[in-house]
């Protein structure tokens, strides 16, 4: 970028204008200075869509927008596992960006779903940071190959609703770095997106808007983000707090109390010009990348867009289960059932609200002849029991029986959480009625998040199509017809109940904020953990055809190591299969999520076909955040590198060994257990030799007493007494002095040090 531009204009700004452009011009305009030549840029949301407001402006989906197309959204979009998915719709809304002259998109979303009643989670990804960071990135390249930048949000630690403004996220670095940062971390360091949006709530008490260790020490500092941050909308807490802890942009606008706060501060020393210059400066960066980039003419074409979005939904559904009456056959009867057939959610409430070209039902797309009965309204909880008795009397009359079911709009959304997990009564009870008089029945579900499904066993197929954006009508029709092959897997775990959900006894939490009591154990790494059964289980999803694994192999060059896998399509039908890559800890590490998810690779066969799917591993897929190194660390030892379907379907598998340059730390006192030094390769071999040594100690006496009481001494009870002795009790044990004991641990500090 043009740096001596920049501090060219910068040296000829007042400070009052240098104070203005830290806040928005309007609600979504960055302030330019005309004078100087730097254009007020425009911000929109985001992010599966424009929502370019023209005129009456709001955060919150009331007033219009312009007519724009609606991608499905980010709880669909990340069921396709699918990077280059992402990448193309990225670019996609880069161009529609780019036409409708908006320089930043705010988005993607991509907080972590910690409960399934988070009413935004169907604007974020997953319950899991890696999927979420790599469909993340590739969004962010695609939006950004137009030279158009993205704002990813909301960092961080925003996972619910409920007092969102002013709430606390409340959790130990470990579990904040682990589960909560790293899908940040990976957008920014694979993507590198020119904003960040800061979020409304506090995290261990600070705001995020005042948070110096989170937007400038590790985003900066560590990840080596080189854009600006702006605020959410009305984020801000106190101006000159959140310009010290590296927030830029201030939005929305116009505020010239806090643009006089900044002046002031400068002029009575509270803050440094230099600090306010390198604010104005990463913003200048931006704007002028937006305005000086050399890109091809774009085209908001509304009408290819929305065959994309239709396109992308067909890679994104999750067929939940098919006992084999999918795909349907054509010339089958069939009786389309519930509201959403003719009026599909396919989008949520808020920020994120779509003004959409047009939306197309499944209904409309039905090949002729299928019949439709609304049995129960798309937008509230209304029994009609004549109504149903139509439904029931069509599903009947029909070979196959399609439920239209899921959220109406009321139910989630921006703004409020879910206080329950379950479908509307009438939709559940409609599904028993159905299922009385016809055993083929399919339920295709329109949800932005899991919902309990008390007929899942009884339904012979379940489609979930989440929120599918405005092209959700065609790709309905074409996955239920087998037109497309359903490929996509399921980001979050689908539990059998709220009540199992980790986060339960902990969400909302109050006043004072929420405590993430559950540490690093969300989603399926804590159902796993407890191996629990779930309905569906993480990375779960069915196709139309079969996939074999085979030949797993490994190699390793230059730090990274290589995994391979053949996958071969068994079936009849060309299909998609999502290689997903996890990781065992078998090193005895204590603490340790089951398997975590650290490689994904979607392929295309042909019926019979094989392909060698090409997944890589590094340092970092093996480590956990150590808070005593405050880095990351993987021990020394074996690890089970999983080939699998789904979270709970491994396919194939290899157990390297991993030797860690790292050391962890280790303070060597009187208190320190034996089994700490054995386990750690320093001081092992030192009170090895101890133990032989004293090893006549530990045997029984020779006028010990009679066989009873010697049986009741097993070797492993005395291998964990000595295991969990400090080593003060060596005087006990082994009969050393305490000033033997002294030299002991001073030995041992020294082979630590060494
Ligand atoms: C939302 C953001 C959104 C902003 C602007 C806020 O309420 O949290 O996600 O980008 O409004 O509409």
């Amino acid at each position: 970028m043009n740096e001596k531009r920049i501090w060219e204009i910068i040296g000829k700004m007042t400070l009052e204008e240098k104070a203005a452009l830290c806040s928005g011009k309007d609600f979504w305009h960055m302030e330019g200075v005309e004078r100087l030549g730097i254009p007020p840029v425009m911000v929109s949301d985001g992010p599966h869509g424009l929502r370019k407001q023209d005129d009456k402006a709001d955060h919150l989906g009331v007033n219009e927008s312009i007519k724009a197309v609606c991608f499905p959204a980010g709880c669909a979009t990340a069921c396709s596992f699918d990077e280059d998915l992402l990448e193309r719709m990225g670019s996609t809304l880069g161009q529609e960006c780019r036409a409708e002259n908006v320089s930043v998109l705010l988005g993607p979303a991509i907080n972590m779903k910690r409960s399934p009643l988070c009413g935004r989670n169907f604007e974020y990804y997953s319950e899991d940071p890696y999927l979420a960071g790599k469909m993340a990135a590739a969004l962010i390249r695609g939006v950004q190959s137009w030279q158009v930048g993205t704002s990813v949000k909301h960092f961080a630690a925003n996972n619910q609703e409920y007092r969102r403004m002013s709430g606390s996220s409340n959790m130990d670095e470990r579990t904040l770095r682990e589960i909560y940062l790293t899908a940040f971390e990976m957008a920014v360091k694979e993507a590198k997106p020119w904003a960040v949006m800061c979020s409304y709530n506090r995290i261990n008490g600070t705001f995020a808007s005042e948070n110096r260790k989170l937007l400038t020490e590790i985003l900066r500092e560590e990840w080596g983000f080189d854009g600006f941050v702006m605020s959410d909308w009305g984020a801000v807490n106190r101006r000159v707090d959140a310009l010290h802890a590296g927030l830029e942009l201030q939005m929305p606008g116009p505020c010239p109390e806090d643009d006089a706060e900044l002046v002031r501060a400068v002029q009575n020393g509270e803050l440094s010009e230099d600090e306010l210059d390198r604010a104005v400066e990463r913003m200048l960066r931006i704007i002028l990348r937006y305005e000086q980039a050399e890109v091809p003419q774009a085209v908001f074409d509304r009408e290819a867009d929305h065959q994309i979005a239709a396109d992308i939904e067909k890679e994104c559904a999750v067929l939940l289960k098919n006992d084999g009456i999918l795909p349907l056959r054509r010339g089958e009867k069939v009786a389309y059932l519930g509201g959403f057939a003719a009026k599909p959610r396919y989008q949520g409430g808020g920020s994120s609200h779509i003004n959409s070209t047009r939306v197309s039902s499944a209904l409309e797309c039905a090949p002729e002849g299928v019949v439709y009965e609304e049995a129960f309204p798309a937008d509230r909880d209304e029994w009609n029991e004549e109504a149903v008795e139509r439904a029931v009397r069509a599903a009947k009359d029909a070979e196959t029986a399609v439920i239209f079911a899921g959220l109406p709009d009321s139910f989630e959304s921006e703004g409020y959480d879910r206080s329950h997990m379950r479908l509307p009564d009438c939709q559940n009870e409609l599904i028993r009625r159905v299922l009385e008089v016809q055993k083929r029945v399919v339920v295709v579900l329109h949800c932005g998040s899991p919902v309990e499904t008390p007929w899942a066993d009884e339904v012979p197929a379940v489609l979930c199509m989440y929120l599918g954006g405005e092209g959700v009508g065609e790709a309905t029709d074409a996955l239920l017809y087998g037109d497309a092959n359903p490929c996509g897997r399921l980001a979050e775990t689908w539990p059998l109940r709220l009540e199992d959900n980790p986060s339960y006894l902990n969400f909302p939490g109050d006043e004072d904020g929420v405590s993430y009591a559950e540490g690093v154990y969300i989603g399926y790494r804590y159902y796993d953990k407890k191996k629990m059964e779930v309905r569906w289980p993480f990375g779960h999803g069915e196709s139309y055809t079969t996939f074999a694994y085979s030949n797993v192999r490994l190699s390793s060059e230059g730090g990274k190591v290589r995994v391979l896998v053949d996958v071969t399509n068994t079936g009849a039908r060309e299909g998609k299969e999502t290689v997903q890559l996890y990781v065992e800890d078998c090193t005895g590490t204590p603490g340790r999520p089951v398997r975590e998810l650290k490689g994904i690779k979607k392929l295309s066969l042909l019926p019979g076909e094989k392909k060698t799917a090409e997944l890589e591993l590094d340092d970092r897929s093996l480590s956990w955040y150590s808070e005593k190194l405050h880095d990351w660390y993987a021990a020394s030892g074996s690890y089970r590198i999983l080939l699998a379907h789904s979270s709970r379907d491994v396919r194939g598998e290899a157990t390297p060994t991993y030797f860690s340059k790292q050391r962890m730390p280790l303070h060597v006192h009187h208190n320190t257990t034996v089994g700490a030094l054995l386990a750690d390769p320093r001081t092992a071999p030192i009170l090895q030799e101890v133990i032989e040594k004293a090893k006549s100690m530990l045997a029984p006496a020779e006028d010990a007493p009679g066989e009873a009481a010697a049986e009741a001494i097993t070797e492993e009870m005395s291998r964990q007494m000595l295991f969990n002795s400090p080593l003060r009790a060596a005087q006990m044990f082994f009969g050393m002095s305490k000033a033997e004991i002294d030299a002991l641990i001073e030995k041992l500090q020294k082979a630590v040090d060494a």
